[in-house]
């Protein structure tokens, strides 16, 4: 797959491709990593990828878009709030027959956990796990309070000792989540970043299995920066609907 451009329904295509890093190759987790011996990167086959669990914490605007994307491609996905499953069955039964709600400790159980509550609500959804070790965490979250210029995400990450996490699908709108990521033989864009990127290539790729195009904008506190709202001030790529042909 080559990547060539990105551009906006509004504007032309634009080359932003020297700018950008296409997603590495695939590499194992850091727990997989750690059975295969420390530092080797080895592939993942794509056996691999189809056996990882998934679990989405909270299930309202930005839950239940996320919910549609893996309901789109037919993968099992665990949704949960604070609320028991059988509060979540209809709008789950709903979206497709791959949302599977579950208790929030149960769907914790999950391999990559994407963080969809409330930015205030990370620390009790944390407190959910006694350990977060070899999880990945997709943080969905966005937070208006002023942290004094630490990422959100980072704050984020120190609640969840153990867990590597992944800054992604929070730069767009709930309503824009929810559509068919695929335009005219384009893909919509999702920014990652990240501080391990291991994982960061690990939920590349389940990106492209959404049906989107990720782009990797390298370490939180570096490229994330791009798609962090900050007291009130949203980065600039965030709300920038962009889409990359994908050949
Ligand atoms: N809305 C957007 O367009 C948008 C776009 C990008 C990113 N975001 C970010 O995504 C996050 C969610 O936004 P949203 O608009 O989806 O909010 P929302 O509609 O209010 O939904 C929040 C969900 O989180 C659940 N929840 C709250 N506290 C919880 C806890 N302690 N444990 C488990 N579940 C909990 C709620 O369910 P219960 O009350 O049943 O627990 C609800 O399902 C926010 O951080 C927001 O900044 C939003």
């Amino acid at each position: 797959m080559a990547w060539t451009c990105l551009w906006t329904a509004a504007s032309p295509p634009f080359d932003i491709a020297p700018k950008i890093s296409p997603p590495s190759t695939l590499r194992r987790s850091h727990r997989d990593r750690a059975r295969a011996g420390k530092g080797r990167a080895i592939n993942f086959n794509a056996k691999e990828y189809e056996n990882m669990s998934y679990a989405i914490a909270g299930f309202g605007a930005v839950g239940q878009a996320l919910a549609r994307m893996f309901a789109r491609k037919g993968i099992e996905v665990a949704v949960a709030s604070r609320r028991q499953p059988e509060a979540l069955a209809p709008q789950a039964t709903v979206i497709g027959p791959t949302i599977v709600p579950k208790t929030l400790k149960d769907a914790l159980e999950a391999d990559i956990v994407l963080l969809a509550v409330p930015y205030g609500e990370h620390r009790e959804v944390a407190k959910a796990r006694a350990n977060w070790k070899g999880k990945i965490v997709i943080d969905v979250t966005n937070s208006l309070d002023d942290l004094g210029g630490v990422p959100s995400s980072s704050v984020v990450a120190r609640a969840l000792p153990g867990a590597q996490l992944v800054k992604a699908f929070n730069h767009l709108p709930a309503r824009v989540l929810a559509e068919d990521p695929a335009i005219n033989g384009a893909r919509r864009v999702v920014f990652l970043s990240s501080d391990h990127e291991s994982a960061s290539a690990t939920v590349a790729t389940l990106v492209e299995r959404l049906g989107y195009a990720p782009v990797n904008l390298g370490k939180i506190a570096e490229g994330g920066q791009l798609v962090q709202a900050r007291d009130g001030i949203w980065g600039p790529l965030i709300f920038q609907d962009l889409f990359k042909k994908v050949q």
